[in-house]
């Protein structure tokens, strides 16, 4: 174990570039946004400065409206595309004068992280002194998201890519693709150059998340012209979930560090809203777990994925209903002979266990449903989240993302997508340390 840990503070390490991390060379050499997050997770069991400065430098990239990019394209590199130059988020008049990025978000996931931060730190009035300097570009997050994101006023909000989803290519998405019909676009995949086509989206998928893009572009990323006019506007579980997690966390901090009483209460109304909301539209009964919904055709999008169960890491579901749900998880995603927790419905016609999103199982939302189902006292089911996803970094390496099927792992080679990846790396150090 302690070898591993070792492992994977060089990963850590490795992909530290100076006042931020990038998820892993070549596939992806800038910042994102939910990586730095749980990237810091990690740092900061055995390097507060560089967790702080992650978060410090993510922060910085915030857009004068609270608004928080998905990408930040610190440097210039050919290796990525679309770069900066197909985003221009400088259309947005509100954008970061100071860095390039895109204008899509990914889900928020600072809010808890700095309460981990918190957690793991053995000097806690220091850390909680590097809280104060930061939280309120947090809460202004926050802010950004309820009034731009949340055209019904429900409590819920809405993402407009599915690569603000953070599960870019889950098989959830292919309902939208067939309300639309993209144009072909001519360019040059680079993705495709690191990492097996086999394990990565097909070109026509890329033609569709280009053209949202440039719809989104044409009105410079108005917020209100998005809600009227993109093809994609979904109210994604597990995005809200992230929403509704860290709002918790930054009452429980604000509280902790003594002031901003009106944010408290603001917080409070938000999460009294957006729980009620959540569990009513968002949980189908006959499935029996949570599911997404697409506003823009105003239907719910009925399939079972791992951000399905994901609402037990921000205490959504009562405790019966958590219960029922976890038992769903089990019969479907936890037979012997998979490791938890598939990406999508292994019985689904859909399940591909060795493309992205499609039905691998990723260790971020592992380390979500771990702590999920330790706050619901699910301790044994929370063990074997926690012993299969130790086994699979084990067996291939520190992988983007691994095949769901034991039997594919006999040769160590069932990692997929970038390797030395950090997140893998991250949470993997705090699970060995839990
Ligand atoms: C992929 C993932 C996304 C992640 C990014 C960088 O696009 O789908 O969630 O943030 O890679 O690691």
């Amino acid at each position: 174990m302690r070898d591993l840990q070792k492992k994977a503070i060089e990963v850590l390490n490795k992909n530290w570039k100076e006042g931020f991390s990038i998820p892993c060379a070549n596939l992806y050499p800038f910042q994102w946004f939910w990586d730095s997050g749980f990237i810091a997770i990690g740092f900061a069991h055995f390097d507060m400065a560089k967790a702080e400065q992650e978060i410090t430098t993510l922060l910085d990239t915030q857009w004068e409206n609270g608004f928080m990019p998905h990408i930040v394209f610190h440097t210039e590199s050919d290796s990525y595309f679309p770069g900066a130059d197909f985003h221009c988020s400088d259309l947005h008049s509100e954008s970061s004068k100071k860095y390039k990025s895109t204008g899509m978000t990914q889900p928020p996931v600072t809010g808890f992280v700095l309460q981990e931060l918190y957690r793991i730190s053995d000097n806690k009035a220091e850390t909680l002194k590097f809280i104060e300097t930061v939280i309120d570009k947090v809460y202004h997050n926050h802010m950004y998201f309820y009034k731009n994101r949340d055209p019904k006023n429900e409590g819920l909000v809405y993402i407009y890519h599915n690569w603000e989803s953070g599960t870019d290519n889950s098989p959830i998405w292919d309902d939208i693709w067939e309300t639309m019909d993209p144009p072909e676009y001519t360019f040059e995949r680079r993705d495709t150059t690191h990492v097996d086509a086999s394990e990565r989206p097909s070109k026509r998928e890329y033609d569709h998340y280009l053209y949202i893009i440039d719809i989104a572009k044409e009105h410079h990323y108005s917020d209100e012209k998005i809600a009227e006019l993109s093809p994609f506007l979904v109210q994604d579980p597990l995005f809200n979930a992230m929403l509704i997690k860290s709002n918790q966390s930054l009452i429980n901090l604000y509280k902790l560090i003594g002031s901003s009483k009106e944010k408290v209460n603001q917080l409070e109304m938000w999460q009294e809203k957006s729980i009620k909301s959540f569990n009513h539209k968002l949980f189908d009964e006959e499935i029996g777990a949570y599911i997404h919904y697409d506003l823009r055709n105003e239907r719910p999008l009925r399939y079972l994925s791992s951000s399905s169960f994901s609402p037990i890491f921000a205490n959504i579901p009562s405790k019966e209903r958590a219960a029922a749900m976890i038992q769903v998880m089990m019969e479907t995603f936890g037979n012997e002979d998979q490791y938890l927790c598939a990406s999508f419905d292994p019985t689904s016609e859909r399940f591909n266990p060795k493309k992205y999103w499609r039905g691998p199982v990723w260790v971020n939302l592992n380390w979500i449903l771990y702590n999920g189902l330790k706050q619901y006292g699910m301790d044994d089911i929370a063990e074997r989240v926690k012993q299969d996803t130790i086994a699979i970094v084990e067996n291939n390496g520190f992988y983007e993302y691994f095949d769901s099927r034991k039997e594919m792992h006999e040769n160590n080679n069932a990692g997929y997508g970038g390797n030395d990846f950090s997140w893998s790396a991250a949470l993997l150090i705090d699970l060995l340390n839990d």
